[in-house]
């Protein structure tokens, strides 16, 4: 049998040190691709295109930070949230259902004056005549029944909703209240669509 030419040896021993080197673009470099891509975008979507600390380091780690990480940001999230003054957490039920359906805003196709929506039916279940929704999330099936209606708890939702990160480290689920996506008055409408004995998603 003929020997293997030392150029075909050298050629495959090379072939995984490409491969690793493509994995290797330094973060740096992405960034500065990412933010070309944005050179025509409105002046008030420009801050968007760059990313906070938080979402550095979840990057950085894969969404998979070291405890350690994981505590400073829940800590940073924690004391951006802004509690309503008046210490009332829970909005109108009715109005939050219509926020948690709606997936519109924030989208370059929307017509200018959308008012943004929660979406949370693209991640979770919540009232049980809905039959469609995503699960990416947890069910959140009567979840105020769960939490046995406790005040506490409503503060606890309103938080989650304002700023999921607080609670959980580089979540998948929006920062709605940090980004100003929805307004106080949406997120104490769907805190209360949420945990309010009468809304269909306790029933
Ligand atoms: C893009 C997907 C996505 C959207 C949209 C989304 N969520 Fe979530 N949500 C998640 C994921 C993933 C989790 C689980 C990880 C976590 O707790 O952050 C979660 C967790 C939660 C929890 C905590 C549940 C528990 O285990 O106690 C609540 C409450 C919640 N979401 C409410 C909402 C509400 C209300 C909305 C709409 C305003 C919403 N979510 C929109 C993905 C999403």
């Amino acid at each position: 049998m003929k020997p293997l030419s030392i150029s075909v040896v050298l050629a495959a021993l090379s072939f995984p040190a490409l491969a690793a080197d493509k994995v290797a673009v330094p973060p740096a470099e992405v960034e500065a691709v990412v933010q070309a891509m944005f050179k025509s975008a409105l002046e008030d979507w420009k801050p968007r295109v760059g990313q906070d600390e938080t979402q550095r380091v979840c990057t950085d780690t894969r969404n998979n930070p070291p405890d350690a990480e994981a505590a400073k940001i829940k800590a940073r999230e924690l004391a951006s949230i802004a509690y309503p003054e008046d210490g009332n957490v829970m909005g109108d039920w009715k109005k939050g259902e219509k926020i948690a359906q709606t997936g519109t805003g924030g989208q370059f196709s929307d017509e200018p004056g959308t008012v943004n929506g929660g979406n949370c039916y693209a991640c979770h279940q919540m009232a049980a005549a809905e039959v469609s929704f995503g699960t990416l999330g947890p069910s959140l099936l009567g979840y105020g029944k769960l939490k046995n209606f406790q005040a506490a708890e409503n503060k606890l939702a309103l938080a989650k909703i304002f700023n999921a990160q607080s609670v959980v480290a580089c979540s998948n689920m929006p920062r709605f209240g940090y980004h100003k996506f929805l307004s106080m008055d949406q997120i104490k409408d769907v805190t209360a669509y949420l945990m309010s004995p009468d809304s269909p998603v306790n029933k």
